[in-house]
């Protein structure tokens, strides 16, 4: 054990993993923004509308709107979508807060679907058994860069006629069947908060094919105005959800980089899974139930600590980043775990009695968090080939100290 490099021994990897990239066409692309006075976006035009000509382009669909952050592109998303005080709305239980959080700030009631163990995302099985006559919607997560299965999920959602807004959040550029995530569903959200594969810092970006949702979804992020309007005329309770240029021409350089980012990670996400699936007790997510490019927002592996003489996930996860990869344990509970759920921290007026999340039991999700989940973050994925076998050689290095073998 004393050779661990939390006990003072050398660490596996010595190497600082870069987020975000950026060089000088970034830095004059802001500076010409600040020089031109131009900061704001009060049209919706300019750097802005460019960006989101550009972005609907690289998703193929018909429409992108930016909005201030991945939460609100959500919550735009289902008030567009047309759910009213009380309806339902299906969501899993292993995702960042916002998923679920932005169905109770719309009066709506989060149902909580458990994932699938193999991907850890929505498990499609177990959605038709969650849909009642009040269920509007459904918002399946991209979870970490791994498509979801569409197919299914499209499926269910036009025989019972709900909605689905794709959480994206993770998936900036990958793929599902050949599509960019985000277009496949009736709307697609992403977030460009600091940690995220494409980031100006914060911002949000909504997709759609949609012109309808497109109308409505564009006038709630301008105060309710509408194309046409005049500047005092408000149609919708919307807000200024509207991004800066100075967040637009980051975003527009951003996205020059990110198609050959997205197939770097992807290619050293699959090179690690080879590595990782060879050591005894760790099983990387399985691949391939109709994804055809991973973002690997997040590189996520199962552990098994019977494999690692019973050291928990927690130690585990410790162990690995004083080695030098950088690595965390994930979620530390399911969501509706939270205090938000389980004591009813909130005001939706329209949330029935009968609700009640200290009874809601998702146990792959439990397992997750609990277990299992074991999280390398994005920008080592950027790293190379080398980097992704000192990866496998830490863990390595650390079961033996433990095993003692
Ligand atoms: C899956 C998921 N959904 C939604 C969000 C919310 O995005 P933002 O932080 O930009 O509001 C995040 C952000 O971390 C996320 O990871």
């Amino acid at each position: 054990m004393k050779n661990l490099a939390i006990n003072g021994g050398a660490k596996t990897i010595e190497k600082d993993f870069a987020w975000p990239i950026f060089d000088e066409t970034d830095v004059q692309a802001v500076a010409d923004i600040v020089q031109s006075g131009k900061w704001g976006n009060p049209d919706c035009a300019g750097e802005v509308a460019a960006l989101e000509k550009n972005f609907a382009a690289y998703c193929g669909t018909k429409y992108a709107l930016t909005c201030v952050n991945g939460s609100v592109a959500l919550r735009l998303a289902l008030i567009a979508c047309g759910v009213k005080p009380g309806d339902e709305v299906i969501v899993p239980p292993y995702t960042f807060i916002a998923t679920a959080s932005i169905v109770i700030e719309s009066n709506c009631v989060p149902v909580f679907v458990d994932i699938d163990p193999r991907t850890y995302n929505l498990d499609a099985s177990k959605i038709e058994a969650a849909i009642t006559p009040r269920t509007k919607a459904i918002i399946p997560v991209h979870f970490a860069g791994q498509a979801c299965e569409m197919d299914e999920i499209m499926a269910i959602a036009k025989k019972h006629g709900v909605r689905v807004i794709e959480d994206a959040c993770h998936g900036h550029g990958a793929e599902y069947k050949g599509k960019k995530l985000g277009s496949v569903g009736d709307v697609g959200c992403f977030s460009f908060q600091s940690s995220k594969n494409l980031t100006s810092g914060e911002g949000g970006m909504i997709i759609t094919n949609d012109e309808e949702l497109y109308q409505m979804m564009n006038s709630l992020r301008n105060v309710g105005r509408v194309e046409g309007g005049a500047w005092y005329e408000h149609h919708y309770a919307g807000c200024n959800y509207r991004i800066t240029q100075l967040q637009a021409v980051l975003l527009s350089t951003q996205l020059t980089r990110l198609e050959e980012q997205t197939r770097r990670r992807h290619e050293n996400g699959t090179y690690l899974n080879g590595l990782l699936e060879k050591i005894d007790g760790i099983t990387p997510l399985t691949r391939g139930l109709g994804e055809t490019l991973h973002s690997y927002h997040i590189y996520i592996f199962k552990y098994d600590r019977s494999k690692f003489n019973g050291l928990s996930k927690v130690e585990f996860s410790r162990m690995l980043a004083a080695e030098g990869v950088p690595c965390f344990m994930g979620y530390p509970e399911p969501l509706y775990k939270q205090p938000l759920f389980q004591k009813k921290n909130f005001m939706c007026y329209a949330l029935p009695e009968t609700v009640d999340y200290t009874q809601v039991k998702c146990p792959v999700t439990e397992k997750a968090c609990y277990e299992e989940a074991v999280w390398i973050f994005q920008n080592t994925m950027l790293g190379t080939r080398e980097d992704m076998n000192l990866f496998a050689a830490a863990i390595r290095k650390i079961q033996q100290a433990v095993v003692g073998n």
